[in-house]
């Protein structure tokens, strides 16, 4: 059977991109990562990429002034690679109209909160959990949803509960819900891959 060809978009630290390559490097998840993209050219995402030999492209707002043509190099990148899923690991920015309508049901984005709750335009990072803490919530969790023209609001595919305890921090909460993304993301992709949950046409 054909692998699926997994291209991740990451600008940051990469863990959650990490958890996913572990996962296809110890024979758990039979996909094959392609391409990493991104808008930060000293993210960890890139080193972490080197390390693995995987091609990795920065693009951004100065390297494509005009969010059309930044657009199109992504899909460009995609298509050359015969990317079947994209990945968003830590990638802030919006997907283009472009990208979006030829991987429609394909995109895949993980946020460290329950959504609908604690999601939305500006809400990443530590901001996340800061606004559970303010909220006095007893429980937080993960979402993975397929990414739509808005922020946060795709269809959820997969979501878990985490614990807020009485004396977290922002630190130790962000932590807890760290390690919980690894699991649900490397696991969901693997569901995806076998069929166990189906998307658009991966
Ligand atoms: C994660 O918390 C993820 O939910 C959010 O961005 C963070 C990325 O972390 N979308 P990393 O770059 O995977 O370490």
């Amino acid at each position: 059977m054909k692998k699926v060809n997994l291209a991740f978009f990451a600008s940051h630290g990469g863990s959650n991109m990490q958890a996913v390559l572990d996962s296809i490097n110890n024979g758990v998840l039979d996909a094959v990562p392609v391409a990493v993209i991104g808008n930060n050219s000293k993210s960890k995402a890139f080193e972490r990429a080197a390390n693995e030999n995987i091609p990795y492209y920065h693009l951004s707002g100065k390297s494509h002034p005009d969010p059309e043509k930044l657009d199109l190099a992504m899909l460009d990148i995609l298509k050359r690679h015969r990317t079947n899923l994209v990945v968003l690991a830590g990638y802030m920015k919006k997907i283009g109209r472009y990208t979006l309508k030829a991987y429609n049901g394909r995109i895949l984005n993980i946020h460290p909160a329950l959504l609908p709750k604690f999601g939305g335009q500006g809400m990443y990072g530590k901001r996340v959990h800061e606004a559970v803490l303010k909220a006095g919530d007893s429980q937080t969790g993960v979402t993975i949803h397929v990414v739509d023209e808005k922020y946060d609001h795709g269809p959820i595919i997969a979501q878990e509960k985490v614990p807020v305890m009485e004396n977290d921090t922002v630190d130790s909460l962000a932590e807890r819900v760290l390690q919980c993304e690894h699991k649900l993301y490397s696991e969901t992709i693997a569901k995806i891959v076998s069929g166990e949950i189906v998307l658009a046409t991966v």
